[in-house]
């Protein structure tokens, strides 16, 4: 990694910055490159604060690319631009792959403004971004989305977020990118739909060019860039945006062929900086990623990173079992096993420190896989995929309720179908056990009001969070993807099966509230200091252009600030 180079694209920002403390006006416009220069990914901007945002192009110049290319800058009140407050000039190259990126200082809290960026005679779209309020705030209104496949489907789920006028913030909780070739996951529809991989990226990306050239690919999508240029992003990356499976010293989807995994990471993490209109949280350092996000006293948004930083490898289902049957005293032991972390010592600490030290009405988790308890029936567990699954989602939910109700007609074999269970998915919280458990007692005895908000599984679900014991802690809101496959693609599910095991799910799964197992979406999820509340909204299809948001089968749920409303609630 060309930390060197990296460095000094800082300090020139950091000047620029220094520079522009107070706004100019466009008389003194000085524009110092006279080549013809293309803004060829639109605009975008992220990490609002109180006083910053960062507002991010990419410049590209027609000649002469080893000459670095000036961009001017220019923030507004307004769309029309008349009443600019900040602007000033700063240079990008080829170390950058010519994006650009300037952190706005000086601004005004809970304010909406407009940035352009100007090069040669050329001047880029406009993009609105909107600063975080402070002191007493009414509402925040955040959505929320992750697993965007570019060759799975068309980006609707893009474009029906930058409809929404009142967003505070898009919250992408990774996969913004996948990593795999034109016959990789997900691949089969591209031709049908004109979104294979351009020739010179039809590679299982690992090196700096190939990453780039595939955050290039993803941001000529219109609906994207409309998003970007529409509302701030506050982004995490998941293992996706580096490669399948990620944990902190490698990959499910790294070999040894493909060269050190720890070169691999920083040429993902390089890109995903350079791309991505993300502050760095230690300038120069692209592997921290978690940070706060304070919408004043109402909603204190703590960003994770729980793929990169500290993740110890998977556990692997399957090496458990044996000749014999499944070996659940192994299996406990490693799983229950305290040493065993997602976030890393440090970012745990963090974390645990920033609850305690937080006076919000709503400490918000962004992050990427499941927190909540997903034990699903051993017997289903075996069956999924097989043709019988939908006649035993039924059979085992109606075990499952009569065993909730008490009855006692039911037989010891009975009880133990619905209540021998396993965790499905062991590259979520589910497989990190005792740090899950630390982080929701913390929740507990610091007394806050949780809100999870999860991404990775390409499903929607909700889940009450309580601790062991039983106690309400918080409240989990998990967002579908934007293209990428979910369950629905090896259920074997019909279409009219789908609602019926979605029913028998929440029966089936402690804790789980609600879940669409086949549809493509987003979650629109607004705070206010009486509620919060949730609204998951589906696209009919991401395989053509045509489409229409599935009224019938959008979802809400609120739930209540207090120890003692802590769970989630209908809403009509
Ligand atoms: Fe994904």
């Amino acid at each position: 990694m060309p930390s060197i180079t990296r460095r000094d694209f800082l300090k020139v920002s950091a000047l620029t910055i220094g520079a522009v403390a107070v706004s100019t006006g466009l008389t003194g416009c000085k524009l110092t490159d006279d080549r013809a220069v293309s803004f060829t990914h639109g605009v975008a901007s992220g990490d609002p604060l109180q006083d910053a945002v960062i507002i991010w192009t990419r410049a590209v110049p027609a000649t002469d690319p080893a000459t670095p290319v000036t961009v001017r800058w220019e923030v507004a009140t307004d769309a029309e631009f008349t009443n600019l407050t900040h602007d000033g000039e700063i240079k990008t190259s080829s170390d950058h792959d010519f994006t650009v990126k300037v952190d706005v200082r000086r601004l005004t809290p809970g304010q909406t403004y407009y940035y352009r960026f100007t090069a040669g005679n050329e001047t880029s779209a406009a993009g609105r971004t909107r600063t975080l309020p402070e002191g007493d705030v009414s509402q925040v209104k955040l959505a929320v989305m992750s697993c965007s496949n570019y060759p799975a489907g068309l980006f609707h789920v893009y474009r029906e977020a930058a409809g929404i006028d009142d967003l505070n913030a898009v919250v992408h909780l990774g996969d913004y990118i996948y990593e795999y070739d034109g016959n990789g996951y997900a691949t089969q529809d591209a031709e049908a739909l004109g979104r294979t991989l351009p020739p010179e990226n039809d590679v299982e990306i690992i090196d700096l060019v190939d990453y780039r050239r595939r955050y290039a690919l993803y941001r000529t999508d219109t609906h994207l860039q409309t998003l970007h240029a529409a509302a701030p992003f506050i982004a995490v990356w998941d293992d996706h945006e580096i490669t399948n499976d990620t944990w902190r010293e490698g990959a499910e989807n790294h070999n040894e062929g493909e060269g050190d995994f720890t070169t691999r990471k920083l040429n993902a993490l390089q890109a995903y900086f350079e791309w991505m209109p993300i502050r760095p949280v230690i300038e120069g350092n692209e592997e921290m990623i978690y940070r706060t996000f304070r919408f004043g006293d109402l909603v204190s948004l703590h960003m994770l990173d729980t793929r990169v930083i500290g993740r110890d490898k998977q556990l692997d289902l399957n090496s458990y079992f044996t000749g014999s049957g499944f070996n659940t005293a192994a299996f406990e032991a490693d799983l229950t096993d305290p040493n065993r972390t997602l976030l890393g010592a440090e970012q745990r600490a963090w974390l645990q420190n920033s609850l305690a030290q937080s006076n919000a009405t709503w400490d918000v988790l962004g992050q990427q896989v499941l927190m909540g308890r997903m034990n699903l029936p051993y017997e289903l567990l075996l069956n999924l995929g097989s043709d019988s699954v939908a006649g035993l989602f039924a059979e085992l939910a109606t075990l499952k309720a009569r065993y909730l109700q008490g009855d006692s007609t039911l037989t010891d074999q009975e009880i133990a179908r619905v209540t021998t269970t396993l965790p499905y998915n062991l590259d979520a919280w589910d497989g990190y056990f005792y740090e899950r458990e630390t982080i929701l007692e913390t929740a507990r005895a610091q007394d806050r009001n949780l809100v999870v908000l999860a991404g990775d599984t390409h499903n929607a679900w909700a889940s009450n969070l309580t601790t062991l014991d039983g106690t309400a802690v918080g409240v989990e809101l998990a967002t579908p993807s934007v293209t990428s496959p979910g369950l629905e693609s090896y259920l074997q599910l019909n279409e009219a099966q789908t609602p019926d095991a979605e029913q028998a799910l929440t029966i089936l799964v402690d804790g789980l509230d609600y879940t669409n197992l086949s549809q493509r979406g987003f979650l629109v999820v607004t705070f206010r200091p009486e509620a919060v509340e949730a609204d998951w909204r589906y696209v009919s299809t991401v395989k053509s252009e045509t489409y229409s948001v599935d009224m019938a089968r959008s979802a809400r749920r609120r739930t209540l600030p207090g120890a003692s409303n802590r769970t989630l609630q209908p809403l009509t």
